[in-house]
């Protein structure tokens, strides 16, 4: 049972609270915030979510403190170390180990999808070279959801995923554009032609047909295991920032291919997806390991984070950081070429592990601060990792879309608010009675409008 959250198992017998001499009667099940206000109790405030569930789910049980990682039971070192990213996503998305049968199955849906949409194409191909692929990717997804009208209930209805039929065409269509979409962002930020779907092979991993979407030609056996890794590590998280903005936009009915592009914008900030990049800046800025005292001090003088560090569940060790650190290892055995940078990650490491300030708030390394050094090792530029991330993270963001559209508790999310503002009603005054809110502008004519 997830800690703190008493009875989502719906085993455990009612039990009262007594809140101010009030007797309350929770009844088995989870303890609903509605209970308490049901019962008289003001509305609870959860800035930031930290201390309320605001879905059920049986796809990933993290324990933070103990650094435990179980994807429907399976710890994430045995997935790991004896299934692939295919196998994953499929254990992710249907809830069961996929048999060889059905692995096939699952790998050949994909593989016969992989046309660009021409409306994604163009879209993609609109970009300045030098855009960031994560806004790119935003773009085409959205451009997906209007491309693809039978899969999109503004289109075709609201019925359209409780057909089964429906359902199973949006996911594999679904995981299936994905790396199509993310290779063509990539061949067009690089300056290359985007590559055709006939030239994409067929039955083969996801791995290894995205990589071949990239580069063409055969793939490194080496580099296609620990990108596949990597996806595996990167799939799903439970409800992190941008699995639960997949969630919210879903509950509103929208396409899936909205709710992925709401996924992917959320994943985009530095303080989740995007910490990838900003670490391997944050590695680059402090460039070898004599800065790195003065670095933390800054970091203690909150003038900068330590990117790859903290993280609202884990309060001791990642499990998958403790991965990607092993893995590092081999790719830079593997490429024959050790990036310095490693080195001040390493030591970087170490020096945060024993300061006060980072034991006291058990502040840990997280996945993102090692996986950028690995994908920079393999050839990708900063600002494609959080891409990589969205590739992996996809397989969990559908896996949930389809878990929340069976839930009988789904409602659309509609949170409460503390109003703090003027109470009022005011009477609104004249144009030239009017005071204050100058701060926000000031006089200064615009000199510059930037061109797109
Ligand atoms: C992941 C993260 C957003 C979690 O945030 P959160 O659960 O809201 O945690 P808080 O911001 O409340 O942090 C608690 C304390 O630790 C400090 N802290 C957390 N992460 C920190 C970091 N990376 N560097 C420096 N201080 C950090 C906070 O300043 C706060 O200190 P205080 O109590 O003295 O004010 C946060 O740890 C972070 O910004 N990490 C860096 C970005 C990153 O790597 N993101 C990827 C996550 S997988």
């Amino acid at each position: 049972m997830p800690e703190g959250f008493r009875g989502l198992s719906g085993s455990e017998s009612p039990y009262q609270i007594s809140i101010e001499g009030k007797h309350i009667e929770i009844p088995s099940g989870p303890l609903r915030s509605s209970t308490l206000y049901a019962a008289g109790l003001p509305r609870l405030y959860d800035p930031g979510f930290a201390t309320t569930a605001a879905y059920s789910s049986s796809i990933t049980f993290i324990d933070g403190g103990k650094g435990i990682l179980r994807h429907r039971g399976y710890p994430i070192e045995q997935l790991v170390d004896k299934v692939g990213f295919d196998e994953l996503s499929y254990l992710l998305i249907f809830g069961a180990l996929p048999t060889a049968y059905n692995l096939a199955l699952w790998q050949q849906a994909q593989s016969q999808r992989v046309t660009l949409p021409t409306c994604v194409r163009s879209v993609i191909t609109a970009f300045s070279p030098s855009a960031h692929p994560m806004s790119i990717l935003i773009a085409a997804l959205s451009a997906m959801s209007a491309s693809r009208t039978s899969l999109n209930p503004a289109y075709s209805g609201q019925t359209v995923y409780s057909d089964a039929a429906g359902r199973r065409e949006a996911i594999v269509t679904c995981m299936s554009a994905m790396p199509v979409i993310v290779a063509a962002i990539y061949r067009h930020t690089a300056g290359l032609p985007i590559f055709s779907a006939s030239a994409v092979p067929h039955k083969q991993s996801f791995a290894t047909r995205f990589l071949h979407m990239l580069n063409g030609g055969d793939q490194s056996k080496s580099l296609a295991n620990t990108l596949d890794i990597l996806l595996m590590l990167h799939a799903d998280h439970e409800q992190n920032c941008s699995t639960s903005a997949v969630r919210h936009l879903s509950s509103s009915g929208v396409d899936i291919f909205s709710s992925m592009c709401g996924g992917v914008a959320a994943l985009y900030g530095p303080l989740h997806g995007g910490a990838c990049e900003s670490v391997l800046r944050m590695l680059t800025r402090i460039g070898n390991v004599d800065n790195i005292p003065n670095f933390l001090e800054r970091v203690k003088r909150r003038q900068e984070r330590l990117m790859g560090f903290g993280h609202r569940i884990y309060k001791n060790y990642d499990p998958r950081a403790r991965i990607i650190q092993q893995e590092a290892r081999r790719v830079f055995e593997v490429v024959g070429t050790v990036d310095p940078l490693i080195q001040v990650a390493t030591e970087l490491e170490r020096t945060a592990l024993q300061d006060d300030f980072f034991v006291q708030r058990k502040l840990y390394p997280n996945v993102d601060f090692y996986s950028g050094i690995i994908y920079k090792a393999m050839g990708f530029e900063p600002q494609f990792f959080p891409v990589l991330f969205a590739l992996g993270r996809s397989a969990g963001w559908i896996a949930h879309w389809n878990e929340f559209l069976d839930d009988p508790d789904r409602r659309i999310a509609r949170p409460h608010q503390l109003y703090i503002g003027v109470k009022g009603p005011r009477d609104v005054p004249d144009v030239t009675q009017r005071v204050g809110g100058q701060e926000f502008l000031d006089d200064r004519p615009v000199i510059a409008v930037a061109r797109l």
